[in-house]
């Protein structure tokens, strides 16, 4: 039985993992989040809910504790930056070392071409910076983390999603969250595979100037 805490639980990607690791007999889930009452309606019957900020130190380090994967599907221009580093001081804390964290393409100015300058263009207020900064944590650190880089999300029902690696130039410009959600548990539920990295997610022929409902 794998162990798996999700962090900010509510979120679209981490609703829709909820979705795809409930049939999973070998996941034990726990669904952390601020306002426990709005994953009740969804969440397995089998999984225990925890409400909590992952700002506080105490909220986070006892949720953690005894886990054995930790998937961070958070938000927050302003505040990516200071979860990052809170993720990290639990995890060191309770002597937990899998990390999945969800981030974004551009991190590293990896996307070429016009689809680059509109990207930069569109996130350069706050959010390229400071989830770049998120990432900078997580890779100074010595967890087992992977980071995801989402292309622009879709709330399409479909699993179809290609990889490309850190230092290699991004591909596409649209994946569905349902296809980050399927990644997510390929990760949790193969604990040796894509280890300290950095991984950008896109749905195949995708590439353009800009996703095609702009
Ligand atoms: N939109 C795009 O095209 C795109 C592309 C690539 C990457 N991304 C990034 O991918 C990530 C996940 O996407 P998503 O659609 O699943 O995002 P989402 O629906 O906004 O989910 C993020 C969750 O983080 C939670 N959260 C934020 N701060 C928290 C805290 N201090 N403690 C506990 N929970 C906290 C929020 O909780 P509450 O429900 O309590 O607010 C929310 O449920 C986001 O960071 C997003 O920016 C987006």
């Amino acid at each position: 039985m794998t162990k798996v805490l999700i962090l900010g639980a509510n979120g679209q990607i981490a609703r829709e993992a909820i979705d795809l690791f409930k049939d999973r007999k070998d996941i034990q889930l726990s669904l952390f989040l601020r306002q426990a009452k709005r994953i009740q309606p969804v969440a397995p019957s089998d999984s225990k809910i925890i409400e909590g900020d992952v700002l506080n130190p105490e909220d986070l380090t006892a949720a953690v504790t005894g886990q054995d994967v930790v998937y961070a599907n958070l938000s927050g221009t302003n505040s990516i930056e200071k979860q990052a580093k809170s993720v990290v001081t639990a995890m060191d804390k309770a002597g937990v070392k899998r990390l999945i964290w969800i981030s974004t393409l551009g991190i590293y100015d990896e996307v070429p071409g016009k689809f680059g300058e509109w990207n930069h263009h569109m996130l350069d207020d706050g959010y390229l910076p400071n989830y770049s900064a998120a990432a900078k944590i997580i890779e100074a650190s010595d967890l087992d983390y992977t980071i995801i880089r989402p292309a622009w999300l879709t709330n399409k029902h479909e699993i179809d999603y290609e990889t490309t690696q850190k230092g290699t130039p991004f591909v596409g410009t649209e994946v569905s969250r349902r296809s980050v959600a399927a990644f997510v548990v390929e990760l949790a539920e193969n604990p040796a595979i894509e280890i300290r990295h950095s991984v950008g997610l896109n749905k195949p022929n995708t590439d353009g100037d800009q996703p095609a409902w702009y």
